[in-house]
């Protein structure tokens, strides 16, 4: 490749910025659907992973929950592919720009708007205890993660998109009222990831909350642990496996082989003709145990020197935060703070 393609190349290179709360236990469902694919998207595009912990204390966590989730799930990412030398991955906490930016960006937010995030109902009616001002706050903070890194796009669930949007039109607010000063990202929700419900109950999606007990495989799961949960996956009274709406768990079971291989249900389908339900949970499981283990190694060894993984965590602040101020910097300049 000559120097211009190289150029262009570069030029067009788009940058994907996504995060995730370190509350819960990531589980199959989330690999599958989201977290295997991250590594790769870093071939394509310029990526930017944050453990969004930040996030995770507008709902009550204990310290000692916070600190350990934030670990497990920062090395998780490395675990599944991401790269911390070539993306940049890094705790939310551990660059003060997004707390920054997100308060410059409350006086560019109408009460309204806010108020009319789903999100922030849902989890009110939920935890009616604690309806504090950073859960209704939580958009803005996700707009300043996304807005500092001048990201073009966000890979994310159904349930943050409307969040994406609330973004959006606080980008375009800023942009007006100055000049322009941040990308408009454009949320995407990925087209190629599996949605995997509960081995318990396969109406309902894969938590990952610890009671969850036997429905929901943890991607960190022992083989002997993960066997069992298939064990007792519910099926349903007939013998076919084939995928349809009046059978869940098996179809719950034939997405989770589809994806952990790489083939489609049909092909899935296929290849468990004459089995019986007992067998069939059975090579799922196994599947299963196969494509996790790679992961759990992986991230074994990152949580075995801390020292290390520290380090790591440094590596990607940095990155982030050199980024990060460039635009918080045009952002305080705009408004008209003195700069010295
Ligand atoms: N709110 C997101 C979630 O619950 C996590 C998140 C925080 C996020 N900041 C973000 C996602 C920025 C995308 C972009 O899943």
């Amino acid at each position: 490749m000559n120097e211009q393609n190289l150029q262009q190349n570069a030029e067009k290179r788009k940058r994907v910025f996504s995060a995730i709360k370190p509350t819960g236990n990531p589980t199959l469902g989330n690999y599958l659907g989201a977290m295997k694919y991250w590594g790769d998207m870093g071939k394509d595009c310029d990526t930017l992973f944050a453990v969004a912990d930040l996030h995770a204390i507008t709902v009550a966590i204990e310290p000692k929950e916070l600190r350990e989730n934030s670990k497990r799930l920062f090395a998780l990412l490395i675990a599944v592919g991401i790269d911390p030398e070539r993306d940049v991955v890094f705790l939310q906490s551990h660059v003060t720009a997004h707390a920054e930016l997100s308060w410059l960006l409350n006086n560019y937010t109408m009460f309204g708007e806010a108020s009319r995030m789903t999100q922030f109902k849902d989890k009110s009616k939920k935890n009616p205890d604690n309806i504090n001002v950073g859960l209704f706050d939580y958009p803005v903070l996700m707009a300043a993660d996304i807005l500092l890194y001048q990201a073009d796009i966000v890979p994310v669930g159904e349930d943050q998109l409307q969040h994406v949007e609330l973004c959006r039109t606080i980008a375009n607010r800023f942009n007006n009222r100055y000049t322009p000063t941040f990308t408009v990202p454009v949320g995407k929700i990925p087209t190629y990831g599996a949605r995997i419900h509960s081995l318990s109950d396969p109406t309902a999606k894969m938590g990952k909350s610890e009671g969850e007990g036997d429905g929901s495989i943890f991607i960190l799961d022992t083989p002997d642990a993960i066997m069992r949960k298939f064990k007792r996956a519910v099926t349903d009274c007939d013998t076919e496996i084939k995928a349809s709406e009046s059978k869940p768990g098996i179809t719950n079971l034939l997405t989770i082989y589809a994806a952990e291989n790489d083939i489609t249900i049909e092909q899935a389908e296929r290849e468990f003709q004459n089995c019986s339900y007992a067998d069939f949970k059975k090579r799922v499981g196994e599947a299963t145990v196969e494509t996790l283990r790679p992961i759990r190694e992986k991230y074994e060894k990152l949580r075995a020197d801390d020292n290390a993984l520290c380090e790591l965590m440094k590596m990607g602040a940095q990155k982030a935060a050199y980024l990060a101020r460039k635009t918080l910097d045009k952002v305080y300049k705009k408004i008209g703070f003195v700069r010295v």
